[in-house]
């Protein structure tokens, strides 16, 4: 198992991997969006041998007044549903903090399963008094600090970019 960055000719094993995890095409579609409009995108892929099994995306998020801190949002994610529970979420989760740290960004948010992400670090973002703009219950929405206390001097809403809201 390996985890890299998204290369063009993987674009659709990705696209694939995407939508056989989740019950639509959204997601899928979304991906495409993501990578074709948004500047900074980061793509990791799981392989095992040639074979696509895994793919993990984040975006740069905006919250009104933070825009000294580099923000993103980690969506979506995906595993090939015959290699779920083996590990490769994980580390795909691992492997994209670690991408997004290099590139210098301060904090990631998530909205998702609330059991999952917190094994991570994540916490739910209203800790920090900071809310999605999706109306969703508080523990589903989280936040996780890559540079230390840099939540403790920003609140407010968090914005996905507008290719989120057009899927
Ligand atoms: C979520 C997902 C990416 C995890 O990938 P994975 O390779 O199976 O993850 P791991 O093997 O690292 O971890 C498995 C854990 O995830 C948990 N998990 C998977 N789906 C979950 C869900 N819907 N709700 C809560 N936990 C979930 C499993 O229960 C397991 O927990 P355990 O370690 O306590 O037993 C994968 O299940 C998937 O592609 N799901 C469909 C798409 C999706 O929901 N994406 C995430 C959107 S937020």
């Amino acid at each position: 198992m390996n985890i890299r960055k998204e290369r063009e000719t993987d674009i659709s094993n990705v696209y694939s991997i995407n939508a056989s995890a989740f019950a639509t095409q959204e997601e899928a579609n979304l991906v495409n969006a993501l990578r074709d409009n948004v500047e900074g995108v980061i793509s990791l892929v799981a392989t095992d041998g040639d074979d696509i099994v895994g793919h993990i995306m984040f975006s740069p998020v905006t919250i009104a007044g933070s825009a000294d801190s580099k923000l993103y949002g980690l969506a979506p994610m995906a595993v090939d549903p015959k290699f779920q529970n083996r590990g490769i979420g994980s580390l795909l989760v691992k492997a994209g903090l670690e991408e997004c740290k290099s590139q210098n960004i301060s904090a990631v948010f998530v909205l998702g399963h609330p059991d999952y992400y917190p094994r991570f670090g994540f916490q739910p973002s209203s800790r920090f008094g900071i809310k999605s703009e999706y109306d969703v219950p508080d523990d589903v929405f989280m936040a996780l600090e890559l540079e230390a206390g840099v939540l403790d001097n920003i609140s407010g809403v968090v914005e996905y970019n507008e290719v989120f809201g057009n899927l």
